[in-house]
């Protein structure tokens, strides 16, 4: 599948089937992560692979009770080293959130281009996950999704139009 068909074709999807991954359709997921680039190529990241159903079911819970995330086979968490991660970005701020976010996208479009669904789930409560999964203190959860096939096919949600969202030469 063609980038931008992916990119077209990806939905947040909030019903899932509970049929399992092929492990290779998976993996390529991953890699897509694993290739991501990030600032000074610090990697600074660690993707929580989550198929027990309890568990499951009690990020669903941390995550504002959002329970159709427990219906994928998978969820994944997206953890980031802010310690690990390029101090310096534009001058104030660090990469981790940003370098996490391009990894977990890339993810999400290779799941869309393999048929598998996902949906950025940012409504979480970063102490209660990361007590459920054993998250060390300096480490960061940005977000979470769940992979799987869909149990539903929404239109896509709308976009502003190009004219408002770019500008040439200055900003305006
Ligand atoms: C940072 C972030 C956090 C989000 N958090 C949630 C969430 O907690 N629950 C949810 O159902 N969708 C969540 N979404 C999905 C957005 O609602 C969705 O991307 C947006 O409405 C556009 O729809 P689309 O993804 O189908 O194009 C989140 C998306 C982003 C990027």
């Amino acid at each position: 599948m063609e980038v931008l068909e992916a990119i077209r074709k990806r939905r947040s999807i909030r019903k899932y089937k509970g049929d399992p991954l092929p492990e290779d359709t998976f993996h390529r997921i991953l890699e897509a992560g694993r290739l991501a680039p990030s600032g000074k190529n610090f990697q600074p990241w660690k993707f929580i692979v989550v198929r027990d159903e309890r568990i499951k079911h009690q990020l669903a819970e941390a995550s504002a009770r959002q329970y159709f995330i427990a219906e994928a086979p998978i969820i994944i968490v997206a953890c980031g080293f802010p310690e690990q991660s390029y101090a310096r970005l534009g001058r104030y701020m660090s990469s981790w959130a940003v370098d996490v976010a391009i990894a977990l996208q890339q993810m999400m479009l290779q799941a869309t281009a393999e048929g598998v669904s996902t949906c950025w789930i940012g409504a979480f409560e970063e102490q209660e996950v990361k007590k459920i999964l054993q998250v060390p203190e300096e480490v960061r959860v940005l977000g979470l999704t769940p992979l799987g096939y869909p149990a539903e096919d929404p239109p896509a949600r709308p976009r502003k139009p190009l004219e408002q969202i770019i500008s040439y030469d200055r900003y305006y």
